[in-house]
């Protein structure tokens, strides 16, 4: 038999969109991840044409940009099965979804096509802000805000008509928060130090508390969709995490202003709640686990079916759990007490980290959310792998876990040589990055680089083919 061909709701169509441009974006992110690898390599790689300093920019921007709309598209998927009706205000929200999207796409265009000129008053309003992760300029900035604004009403407002849970409640407060720490990144001061400080409002609150939390939900409401856990134990688990991740996240904001002109307390405050926050993370991981085999043990038990809904979304379910705790948790940890990130502090190493981290904690359940989309239009009982969502998942895994090794080594290799031996001068930044170690890993990342994209190709093909897979039971 065959199933639908179109989604129950209008809300996870709109989803849908959100998780095209989320993986078009995500693509992207990977082409010009490799052009930035081959200029560590050449240098004067489309020098003039596409600037190491555009290159990285794309890279990291789409990076935030392709997972803010995946986790509003699975917000708009999961909400109606969570409340039980039709997201309220359905045409305004797909409206918007079209103005951030142009936005989007004039931004990219201003970032390629004007690549060098002065800063100015005007340039933070037109071309870019200059802020790390958030370089869009102000005008984007802005429209951003009206369009997230629109967000929190259709998810507000469908919340309070609609069923309660625990997941949607942790989910819409979530929102609240993570939407109101971008204001912290919108204002200008002449002052470094305190633009930094704002700054990192932004960036670490957002990966390490709100970002966490919101993957907490996802999680939840996953393991109920995927291997039909209990929701009462599922949303249990979900407030412990909540309490802890807020606990060690908010004040683990410290490690960032180690050296950057704030008062010398932060040392304290950041050593010891950053060094708490891999316990949330440990949490999650024997979460994730516990519920599956207790699910599958009680459904073998009670003589049914004991596989899962969703394979291919089970299996980055489980990635999550593994890459959250290690790109978060082992490698934030490794360098995140001041006296160990005075030498690590902006080497290669913090690369590695934030290549595994972003992936691990975040990439795979998304990549997860893809596939319950792609189940949920379909109406498929339950959606099996294919050999492309095994090569996808493999190459993509591998390929990262390859990567943060080399850069692992290259940081390594920096923290000896140029911080340690010749005690970081700038001269000593240019002879470590010359040493054959340094050299040969980035040749290896760029290696894994490959490796990935063409995992990310089988992912595609995957997520467009795999409803015809003939072992899917409707
Ligand atoms: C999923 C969660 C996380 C993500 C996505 C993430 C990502 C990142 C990224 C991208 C950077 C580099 C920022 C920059 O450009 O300067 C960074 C820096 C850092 N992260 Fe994380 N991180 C996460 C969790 C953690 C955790 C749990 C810890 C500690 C236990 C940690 C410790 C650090 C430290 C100490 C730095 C500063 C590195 C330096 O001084 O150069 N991170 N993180
Ligand atoms: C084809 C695969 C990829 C390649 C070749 C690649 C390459 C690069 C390069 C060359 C940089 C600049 C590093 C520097 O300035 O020293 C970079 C930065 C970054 N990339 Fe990737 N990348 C890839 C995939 C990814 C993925 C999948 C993610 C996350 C899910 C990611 C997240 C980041 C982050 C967060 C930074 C900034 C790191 C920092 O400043 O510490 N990249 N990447
Ligand atoms: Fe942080």
């Amino acid at each position: 038999m065959q199933g639908r061909n179109s989604y129950k709701y209008e809300s996870q169509k709109l989803a849908s969109w959100y998780f095209t441009v989320a993986v078009i974006l995500f693509g992207a992110q990977l082409l010009l991840g490799l052009v930035a690898a081959i200029q560590f390599i050449y240098p004067s790689f489309l020098y003039d044409i596409l600037d190491f300093s555009i290159a990285r920019i794309i890279h990291i921007n789409a990076l935030v940009v392709w997972m803010l709309y995946a986790m509003i598209g699975a917000v708009y998927y999961l909400l109606p099965e969570e409340t039980g009706i039709e997201t309220v205000g359905i045409g305004m929200a797909k409206l918007l979804f079209w103005i951030l999207t142009l936005a989007v796409a004039v931004v990219v265009l201003v970032f390629i096509f004007v690549q060098i000129g002065p800063g100015k008053t005007s340039t933070i309003w037109f071309i870019t802000e200059g802020r790390e992760y958030l370089e869009a300029p102000r005008w984007a900035d802005i429209g951003i805000v009206v369009v997230v604004l629109g967000f929190l009403a259709n998810t507000f407002l469908t919340s309070i008509k609609g069923r309660r849970t625990g997941i949607m409640t942790v989910i819409l407060a979530d929102m609240i928060a993570l939407a109101g720490l971008y204001l912290a990144g919108m204002f200008f001061t002449d002052n470094i130090t305190m633009d930094q400080y704002w700054w990192w409002w932004v960036i670490h609150l957002w990966v390490e508390a709100t970002w966490e939390v919101y993957v907490g939900a996802l999680a939840a409401y996953g393991l109920i969709k995927i291997v039909n856990a209990n929701r009462q134990v599922v949303e249990m688990w979900l407030w412990i995490e909540v309490a802890m991740l807020f606990g060690s996240g908010i004040l683990g904001l410290g490690h960032h202003y180690f050296w950057i002109g704030t008062p010398e307390y932060w040392w304290e405050i950041g050593a010891l709640f950053s060094a708490l926050e891999p316990v949330p993370l440990i949490g999650m991981f024997v979460h994730v686990l516990y519920d599956w085999g207790k699910e599958k043990g009680m459904a073998m038990n009670e003589g049914k079916d004991t596989t899962s809904n969703n394979t291919p979304a089970l299996m980055w379910l489980v990635s999550n759990g593994f890459g959250n705790f290690l790109g978060a948790g082992v490698w934030g940890f490794f360098h995140t007490l001041p006296q160990v990130n005075i030498y690590t502090h902006g080497t290669q190493f913090t690369a590695a980290h934030g290549h595994l981290a972003f992936f691990g904690a975040y990439a795979t359940i998304l990549i997860a959310m893809f596939y319950i989309g792609v189940q949920g239009k379909h109406g498929i009982k339950k959606l099996r792998s294919t050999f492309a969502s095994n090569m996808a998942i493999f190459l993509l895994t591998f390929g990262m876990l390859g990567m943060t090794v080399a850069l692992t080594i290259a940081g390594y290799e920096q923290v000896l040589i140029a911080r340690a031996q010749l005690g970081a001068t700038w001269n000593a930044f240019f002879l470590a990055q010359n040493q054959q170690w340094f050299a040969q890993a980035m040749d290896w990342r760029f290696f894994m680089g490959i490796v990935m994209t063409v995992g990310f190709v089988y992912l595609v093909k995957d997520l467009l083919t795999i409803a015809k897979n003939p072992k899917n039971v409707y």
